[in-house]
C-alpha cells in the first residue's frame, strides 16, 4: 500500500500548525505536530528541573518518556499536556533542548515510525529535509517577521497571556536564530519543497494553495 507523507516545514508563526491540521481533515489523514514533541520534552525537564547541561540526566528521561498523540492532542507519560505545552516558559527553552542530537534522533525515529504506518501531514523544521526527506509532497511556509509577530500576539491574547507585540518578535526572532543556525538538523527549506509566503493570505488561500499544488504533483 502507497502511503501518503505530506511535510510542512517553516519558521515559528508561519501558520503551519493551523493549516495542517485543517488539511489533515480534508484529506482524511493523520496530523503529527513535531513541535509539540520538542515541547513536551521540555516540559518534562524543566518539571523535573533537569540542567540541560545534563546529558546523561536527559538521555535517562527520554527513554522512560511516553509520547502520543491521541485526537490531535499531545499526551506525555500518559496526561494531556496540549495546552501547558504553549506555555511562554517552553516558548523560550524549546530550541536549546532541540539542539541536542540525541534528542533528535529519538523523535525523529518516532515521527518516521509514525509515517510508516499512517497517511500523514507531518510539520516541523526538519521534515522534508530529514525526518521525511522522500515524501512526495513538501511545502515550506513562510510569512514576514511582522506578520507572524501578530498573529503570535493574537494568539497569546486569546489565551490570557499579556504580552508586548516587541516582546513576541523578540522571542519569534530569537527561536528562529537558534533554529536556523543549530548544527543538527536545522530549519532550512529542503530543495525540493515548494516555498509559500503566506503574508497577507488567509488561512484558505494558503490552504487552496497546497490542495492545488497537491493535485498537480499527482
Ligand atoms: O512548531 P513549534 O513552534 O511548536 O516548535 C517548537 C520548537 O521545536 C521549534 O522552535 C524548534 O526549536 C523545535 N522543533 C524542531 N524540529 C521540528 C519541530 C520543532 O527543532 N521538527
Amino acid at each position: 500500500m502507497n502511503l501518503i507523507s505530506i511535510a510542512i516545514d517553516g519558521p515559528a508563526g508561519a501558520g503551519k500548525s493551523t493549516i495542517a491540521k485543517r488539511i489533515a481533515e480534508i484529506m482524511n489523514l493523520l496530523y503529527i505536530d513535531t513541535g509539540a514533541m520538542y515541547r513536551a520534552i521540555t516540559l518534562k525537564l524543566l518539571n523535573k528541573n533537569i540542567s540541560f547541561a545534563d546529558k546523561k540526566m536527559i538521555e535517562k528521561i527520554l527513554k522512560n518518556t511516553k509520547i502520543q498523540f491521541i485526537n490531535n492532542c499531545i499526551f506525555l507519560d500518559g496526561i494531556n499536556v496540549n495546552e501547558e505545552i504553549r506555555k511562554p516558559m517552553i516558548n523560550e527553552n524549546v530550541s536549546k533542548i532541540a539542539a541536542l542530537p540525541f534528542v533528535r534522533e529519538r523523535l525523529v525515529k518516532l515521527q518516521r515510525d509514525i509515517a510508516k504506518n499512517n497517511n500523514v501531514i507531518m510539520d516541523g523544521r526538519d521534515i522534508g529535509t530529514r525526518v521525511l526527506p522522500d515524501a512526495k509532497y513538501k511545502f515550506f511556509l513562510t510569512a514576514s517577521i511582522n506578520e507572524r509577530a501578530k498573529r503570535r500576539f493574537m494568539e497569546l491574547k486569546e489565551k490570557g497571556y499579556d504580552y508586548s507585540y516587541d516582546e513576541i518578535v523578540k522571542e519569534i526572532t530569537n527561536r528562529d536564530k537558534m533554529d536556523s543556525e543549530r548544527a543538527f538538523d536545522p530549519l532550512k527549506k529542503a530543495e525540493d519543497a515548494i516555498l509559500i509566503d503566506t503574508t497577507g493570505k488567509d488561512i484558505d488561500e494558503v490552504i487552496n494553495i497546497i490542495l492545488s499544488k497537491i493535485r498537480k504533483i499527482n
